[in-house]
């Protein structure tokens, strides 16, 4: 059991164990054709159609082009809603990239901005979404929100009119997180606002629009969730933190729970299982089902207890190499998720090759353990559309690995307190090595 000298905040706590866990989530609506629910949905969170609201569709010119926009924009139109659409959302975005939605909204709308908004598309339209809606309700620009020394590090006191996201990656889990992520160009790292205002107000997710995303990304985005549900599954107990001196003060990564741990489980065991047929065979409906289902899951469980050292290692790899962030993930997860942190609690980790599908009949323990690395590395090989480690993903080399870990014991301590191990410089360096060659490309 984890000693009480550890918190996941900078905050403010007291020297106890934390005794009290809470959950905040988005409304959800799940389902195939679920996008014919937004008007009601809209309607439900106090727009009312007749006062003649004006909303944002903030979104990607992608989705424009394969016609999924105009499926939304009909469904909002038939439910008496006036939309305009903003697609200008880039990869991986930039805090100048919500810089020109907001400047959009506010040259359009003036300074109280639209009536609401819907974010649609992978975790880049959602975080652009919702960190337009928390500025423009809050006033000022992106960087008075971003922490400290980036930015302003001022509070958000305002979440602003109603905010509706669709994700269309089974993935991110943006869709029900209370953070938006953005890349910081000059700096070359990514900062986050992090605020229970910058949630969304609801989520419809609806598989029919996922079987368009290609089978590299599907693969990629997946082990992104897949991440967020062992992370969250292996990460601390809340009651192994320290208590928070207040309700405000308790941190958006506040440990896992009875309530996360089923979350993780049901996410492991649906994305592991689902993730060569929605690869392979992409129009498969119900394997994209179980994916999308699968993928918030893992977010309600992970980005709720906690992500951990390796979205602490996936930032400044992002950073450096502009690589998307599911592909990250997935490299680096065998030598820190399954490999560095299995020696924190053996026996979870044979947990986790369990819920993978892993044959664990005969084992120790420890050997067990193991075999979540190697069954999640074979998982990759099936798929065949991740590269074989940091090497083949982006020229990662030996030289480059103690810089990487320098960075990530710098900018990442906010993730590293939650990692169920401590992590020295030292260590960081050994994982990335480690995670150069996953197996022979
Ligand atoms: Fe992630």
């Amino acid at each position: 059991m984890m000693g009480y000298d550890r918190s996941v905040s900078a905050a403010d706590h007291e020297l106890g164990p934390e005794t009290v866990w809470h959950l905040q989530m988005p409304q959800l609506r799940f389902g195939r054709n679920a996008v014919a629910e937004l008007g009601f949905q809209l309607s439900d969170l106090g727009v009312d159609a007749d006062e003649d609201p004006h909303g944002l569709v903030v979104t990607d010119e992608t989705l424009v082009d394969v016609g999924h926009v105009d499926r939304v924009t009909d469904h909002l139109e038939d439910a008496g809603y006036d939309v305009t659409v903003w697609d200008g959302v880039e990869r991986e975005p930039s805090i100048e990239n919500v810089d020109s939605c907001i400047e959009f909204v506010r040259a359009n709308e003036g300074a109280d901005g639209y009536d609401f908004y819907v974010g649609f598309g992978g975790g880049s339209c959602l975080d652009v979404a919702k960190a337009t809606r928390a500025v423009i309700a809050n006033g000022g620009e992106v960087l008075d929100y971003i922490a400290e020394p980036t930015g302003e590090g001022e509070p958000l006191t305002e979440s602003g009119p109603p905010l509706v996201l669709m994700p269309t990656t089974a993935g991110t889990g943006s869709e029900i997180s209370p953070v938006a992520i953005f890349s910081v160009e000059e700096k070359n790292i990514k900062e986050g606002i992090s605020s229970n205002h910058v949630r969304a107000d609801a989520a419809v997710l609806d598989p029919t629009f996922t079987t368009t995303l290609p089978a590299d990304l599907t693969g990629k985005v997946a082990m992104d969730a897949l991440g967020h549900a062992i992370e969250g599954y292996t990460t601390h107990s809340f009651d192994g933190l320290l208590r928070a001196s207040n309700p405000q003060e308790r941190p958006v990564y506040a440990g896992r729970t009875e309530l996360t741990e089923m979350f993780s489980e049901k996410a492991i065991s649906l994305l592991s299982s689902n993730i060569r047929t929605a690869v392979h065979n992409g129009d498969d409906i119900e394997a994209r089902a179980a994916m999308l289902k699968g993928a918030l899951f893992g977010a309600i469980a992970g980005l709720t207890a906690g992500a951990s050292l390796c979205h602490a290692m996936a930032y400044p790899v992002g950073n450096r190499y502009h690589t998307y962030h599911g592909e990250t993930i997935a490299v680096l997860t065998p030598a820190s998720t399954l490999g560095y942190n299995a020696a924190s609690d053996p026996e979870r980790f044979a947990e986790v090759a369990e819920m993978l599908g892993a044959d664990t009949d005969g084992l120790s323990t420890r050997e067990a353990a193991d075999r979540a690395k190697e069954e999640y590395i074979r998982l990759q090989q099936d798929l065949n559309v991740i590269p074989s480690g940091l090497n083949e993903l982006a020229g990662v080399t030996e030289e480059d690995v103690d810089w990487l870990a320098s960075q990530t014991v710098e900018t990442q301590q906010r993730l590293l307190r939650c990692n169920p191990r401590p992590v020295t410089e030292e260590d960081a360096a050994d994982i990335f090595r480690d995670a150069l060659y996953n197996w022979e490309p």
